[in-house]
């Protein structure tokens, strides 16, 4: 018999969670809409960033109806200005930042590589990558100040193997891994720790998009051990270990969460 999946009343605790303030990029849908619903669960205050503010800030209001606290911010994480302007306004409304799901990211067109044009590989690694880059610029000085915590950057099991027509991506998330190990490196004995969410094929708006057809669906799930896609519920608790104390040896690593696929 298939177990329910996990979802925001299920019995995930990270006791310490509660009243950390937690921004999360990509909060509108998909991966980043499950790990704050589940966050804010925790009691944890989150900020919910992403283009589609209108998106965040419903969630917002299901947070909130559930007991949770929050606020919700328009923001391009591709801009600097943006990525400031977001630590900012956790400062100004809680005082600190205790820890960032940097969730955001998109996949480009794909295709080809040697047809891959400048313009897909600049908004790829400008989403993906410098938002990273930008992200570890404004978060670790706020996190400093606390005295800690914890960045967590959702990269992908494309950040370990490569994937024919989806090189830039590929790229841009095995990017993503290099900045999450040498940051870790860098801030651990600092008590900032650094690590990367790395999911498989998982149902949302991404990869309704990425596979392009439903057989193209079909054949990731088919070399997938799982015999399935996962669930946004399903990668949510692997963040919220990663954001919290459970956590605390955990440093500089990759967590696939994959449903197997790359254990070949
Ligand atoms: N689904 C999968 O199979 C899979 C597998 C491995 C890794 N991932 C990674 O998981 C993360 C979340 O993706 P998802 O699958 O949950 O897909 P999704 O539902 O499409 O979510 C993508 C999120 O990123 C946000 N975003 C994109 N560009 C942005 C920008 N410039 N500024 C701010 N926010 C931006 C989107 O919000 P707005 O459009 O409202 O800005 C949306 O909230 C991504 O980093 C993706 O690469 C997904």
């Amino acid at each position: 018999m298939a177990l329910p999946l996990p979802h925001s009343s299920s019995p995930v605790r990270f006791a310490d969670l509660k009243e950390r303030v937690i921004l999360v990029t990509g909060a509108s849908s998909g991966i980043g809409a499950a790990t704050a619903r589940l966050l804010g669960a925790q009691g944890a205050r989150v900020l919910l960033a992403a283009r589609r503010v209108a998106a965040c800030e419903a969630l917002l209001d299901e947070i909130r109806s559930a007991g949770g606290e929050g606020l919700a911010m328009a923001a391009d994480v591709a801009r600097d200005e943006d990525m400031h302007g977001l630590v900012e306004a956790a400062l100004t409304r809680w005082g600190r930042l205790d820890g960032a799901f940097n969730n955001a990211g998109v996949l480009g067109r794909g295709g080809p590589v040697a047809a891959t044009a400048d313009t897909d590989y600049d908004e790829v690694f400008d989403v993906n990558v410098r938002a990273a880059f930008h992200a570890l610029r404004h978060q670790v000085p706020a996190l400093r100040r606390g005295g800690g915590g914890a960045l967590v950057f959702t990269a992908s099991m494309a950040a370990t193997v490569g994937f024919a027509q989806a090189a830039v991506y590929t790229a841009s998330k095995h990017a993503v891994l290099g900045l999450v190990r040498s940051a870790a490196l860098e801030l651990g004995g600092e008590g900032i720790r650094v690590n990367a969410l790395c999911p498989g094929v998982v149902d949302t708006a991404m990869s309704d998009v990425g596979f392009g057809s439903p057989a193209g669906r079909d054949a990731f799930v088919a070399r997938t051990p799982a015999g399935r896609a996962g669930a946004p519920e399903e990668i949510a608790p692997a963040a919220a270990y990663l954001l919290s104390q459970a956590s605390s040896f955990v440093n500089g690593q990759a967590l696939l969460v994959d449903g197997g696929y790359t254990a070949v």
